[in-house]
């Protein structure tokens, strides 16, 4: 069963947040935009390259521990995923859940979201799907479902690409979108030895590489920008520092691109930082997570430590 579609302007943002990125001295560009119908695409090749083993590593522990989560969840809990993509993941729940009484897929992408929940639907027709159109970073509506307890479930490390007083943020605002003994399902990629996180970020076929670039092709084609987007090379690090992977698109020479009415400047060598991808400590993400409200109550790892599936519960808020 799916619902219409619930849709927020999510876009409308794109040209003063381009505007506003490229004209700071450290020229950015929000992550969230990677995720047309292109990115989720490329997002979706990158999450089966031998060297990305976040998504592989989060399905194995979600595999081996279905039952274990499930109880977590409880009965007749209404499920609202945060970036739900393509909907792969949320299936070994589904599975497992005793009598879900809803399922609320939210994502940027529209048309990616769409085709998802329709698949989703033909392989679910009892469950109650009701796809919401929106950038769950701004205020979005949940629709209102008869259930036991909401739970939240924000999986793929996404929480990592936000710095962490916007993490904090989103933290309290699942909280509070869950209330008082909901609950929190969080995939998290922990922190390792720096080579396997890079060799992560660049892998040898360059599908990162590409969904990278593909931000400058958005912007080319929704702007009417005049991006040379090979001239951008992508480029990512970890910096030991601030426990993250950074991914920037490295002008390969001086050059200049025009938005709209506006002329950027670039220097060979200058870069424009794309996204973050912190990597986490589970015991310094408790104590952070604990003062948002909620409390961590399971943890469940793979055998070499590279990820986690941690689950909360909503603490009394004062
Ligand atoms: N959140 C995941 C991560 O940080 C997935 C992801 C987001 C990603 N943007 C990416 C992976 C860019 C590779 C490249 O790993």
């Amino acid at each position: 069963m799916m619902n219409a579609l619930i849709a927020t302007r999510a876009n409308k943002c794109l040209r003063s947040d381009v505007l506003a990125g490229l004209s700071l001295r450290r020229k950015r560009l929000p992550s969230k935009y990677f995720y047309d119908a292109v990115g989720s695409r490329l997002f979706d090749r990158i999450t089966d390259l031998p060297e990305y083993y976040p998504t592989r590593t989060e399905i194995g522990i979600m595999h081996a521990n279905a039952g274990a989560i499930s109880e977590r969840c409880g009965s007749r809990c209404l499920l609202i995923e945060l970036g739900a993509g393509s909907a792969t993941k949320v299936r070994i729940l589904l599975d497992r859940l005793d009598r879900a009484a809803g399922y609320v897929p939210v994502d940027v992408s529209g048309e990616h979201l769409r085709a998802a929940a329709a698949t989703l639907a033909a392989d679910y027709p009892y469950l109650d799907i009701v796809p919401v159109v929106a950038d769950f970073t701004t205020r979005f509506a949940v629709p209102e479902r008869p259930s036991r307890r909401r739970v939240v479930y924000f999986p793929g490390s996404t929480i990592g690409n936000f710095d962490p007083p916007e993490a904090d943020a989103l933290l309290r605002r699942i909280a509070h979108l869950v209330g008082e003994g909901g609950g929190l399902l969080l995939g998290v990629d922990l922190r390792k030895d720096p080579e396997v996180l890079e060799r992560a970020y660049n892998d040898a076929a360059g599908v990162t590489a590409a969904f990278n670039r593909n931000l400058l092709v958005r912007i080319n084609r929704e702007l009417g920008a005049d991006f040379d987007v090979q001239a951008f090379r992508h480029v990512a690090y970890y910096n030991r520092e601030e426990s993250r992977i950074e991914m920037h698109l490295v002008s390969d020479s001086e050059q200049q691109a025009t938005v709209g009415s506006t002329t950027f400047d670039f220097r060979a060598g200058e870069s424009i930082h794309t996204e973050n991808s912190y990597k986490y400590d589970v015991a310094e993400l408790a104590v952070r997570a604990g003062a948002c409200g909620l409390r961590l109550d399971d943890t469940w790892t793979d055998a070499r430590g590279y990820f986690a599936v941690l689950h909360f519960t909503a603490t009394p808020t004062a």
